[in-house]
């Protein structure tokens, strides 16, 4: 259903890889609620070419953009910015990677480079996004931009490895950044904590199908799906949420505040 809540706005998604990818679900939300978007992705990525169908679907134009590289993302938002005929209102990043939870490698036993690479794609990407648009004064006053985070960047989540240090960072940057373009140009920066959801990079985590149903049976209202965080992200986008930045912003039926729940407890006492 259509509250037109962005209408007249223009946005850049980055993160779209298939159907499962949380930014696949915000790209079509948002255009439904009335924006107009770019769709971006590594250019690995889109050699799957399964983001044509999402362009069609949005009639949005497809830029490449490796997220570590600079002159991509200087490319990107000038390109956005002549399509659009003008600055961008919003930006979803929805982009991680941690070739040490792909090999398998433990917390204890980690490859650096491969680490760097975490903390480049996963976390200092933010940052360069945040900074190019800065330089190129590419979002508009009372824009919005939002990050996908996990609640590993708080507590303890063995299996989720490096992309929980990532993870803190980029909660990091979205307050430093926050900070810095809210007195720049009132743009406001939160992260959004996610339940576990069944996506390319979510089942790349060893466990992951304990770890979902864990944190089902720990919510007191269940697991977020994709399509509910799109819809959050889409509120936050919006006129209805300006006062909001610098903000880790949870969106995990009630997990991150429950200490136990009676249906864990029973599952113990089995
Ligand atoms: N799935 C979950 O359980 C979950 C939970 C909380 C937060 N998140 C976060 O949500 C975000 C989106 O992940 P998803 O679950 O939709 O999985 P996904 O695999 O669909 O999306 C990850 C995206 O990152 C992109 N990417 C990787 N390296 C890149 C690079 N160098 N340049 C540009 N893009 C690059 C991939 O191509 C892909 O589109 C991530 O930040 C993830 O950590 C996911």
């Amino acid at each position: 259903m259509s509250h037109n809540l962005l209408k007249g706005k223009k946005g850049i998604i980055f993160g779209a890889l298939d159907e499962k990818s949380i930014a696949w679900k915000t790209a079509l939300r948002c255009v439904e609620q009335g924006a107009e978007i770019v769709l971006t992705n590594a250019p690995i990525a889109l050699r799957m070419g399964e983001i044509n169908k999402l362009a069609e679907q949005c009639k949005a134009p497809v830029i490449p953009a490796d997220v570590t590289n600079m002159d991509d993302l200087k490319n990107l938002f000038t390109k956005s910015m002549e399509h659009f005929g003008g600055q961008v209102d919003f930006v979803l990043h929805s982009v991680g990677m941690s070739l040490n939870v792909r090999k398998g490698k433990r917390y204890t036993d980690l490859d650096y480079d491969f680490f760097h690479k975490t903390l480049d794609i996963s976390a200092l990407s933010l940052h360069r996004v945040l900074q190019t648009a800065f330089g190129l004064n590419a979002i508009s006053e009372w824009g919005s931009v939002v990050a996908l985070t996990y609640i590993a960047a708080q507590r303890v989540f063995p299996d989720y490895n490096d992309m929980a240090d990532a993870k803190s960072l980029l909660e990091s940057i979205t307050r430093s950044f926050g900070y810095q373009y809210g007195i720049k140009n009132k743009v406001r920066i939160n992260t959004v904590s996610q339940s576990p959801t069944r996506t390319t990079a979510g089942s790349g985590v060893k466990g992951f199908d304990g770890f979902i149903s864990y944190a089902e049976k720990m919510s007191p209202l269940g697991n977020a799906s994709g399509e509910q965080c799109a819809d959050y992200c889409v509120t936050l986008f919006s006129d209805l949420t300006k006062m909001v930045t610098m903000q880790n912003l949870f969106h995990d039926g009630g997990f991150s505040f429950t200490g136990v729940s009676a249906a864990v407890v029973e599952q113990m006492e089995k």
